[in-house]
């Protein structure tokens, strides 16, 4: 016959080390789990550089004549997985301008299609639908259909480093509305 002095006794410290274990495990699984879905709900948390604005190249490389030099955007892109270096994201076309740069958008307002600039003709020709635009980005032709002139972007000259906050625009529009 058994009495209660035979009943095993509850181990308080092995109870609270299981507690601890299950605790850590859970949060082991649930932290990276957590980020993995934050980048998956939200793609722009993945492509944003610091402010916005990306390095694309070194002021010397300019020509100083304003003659306007295409440069593509690259950036690094990371999500809870992976880790991508040097993704291609667009391209602008950048000239000096007295002691700064201008960045213009290489996508045309009309539709999409990437200008082509036209050194002989000093301005850029978009082949789609022939829209031209002068060496500003403006319209330099009343025919032209695009609805508007290639879009600027916001451009600093960081220690001889042409930094340029890259974003999209959208097409068909008289005014220059950001894509989200
Ligand atoms: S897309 Fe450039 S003119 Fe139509």
């Amino acid at each position: 016959m058994s009495n209660s002095s035979d009943a095993p006794v509850p181990n308080r410290r092995g109870f609270l080390k299981e507690a601890a274990a299950g605790a850590i495990g859970g949060c082991c699984v649930l932290v990276p789990a957590a980020a993995g879905i934050v980048a998956w709900l939200d793609p722009l948390s993945r492509d944003a550089g610091e402010a916005g604005y990306l390095r694309v190249a070194q002021l010397a490389a300019l020509p100083v004549d304003g003659t306007p030099r295409r440069v593509t955007i690259v950036m690094e892109k990371t999500d809870a997985w992976t880790r991508q270096h040097a993704v291609p994201i667009g391209a602008v076309y950048l000239r000096r301008v007295g002691d700064g740069v201008v960045a213009l958008h290489s996508i045309c307002p009309h539709a999409g299609c990437f200008v082509d600039y036209q050194a002989s003709r000093k301005s850029f020709f978009c082949p789609c639908h022939e829209s031209t635009f002068a060496e500003d980005g403006s319209i330099n032709d009343p025919h032209s259909p695009s609805p508007r002139g290639l879009d600027t972007l916001d451009v600093e000259v960081r220690a001889g480093e042409v930094w340029v906050r890259f974003e999209n625009f959208r097409t068909g529009s008289r005014t220059k509305v950001p894509v989200a």
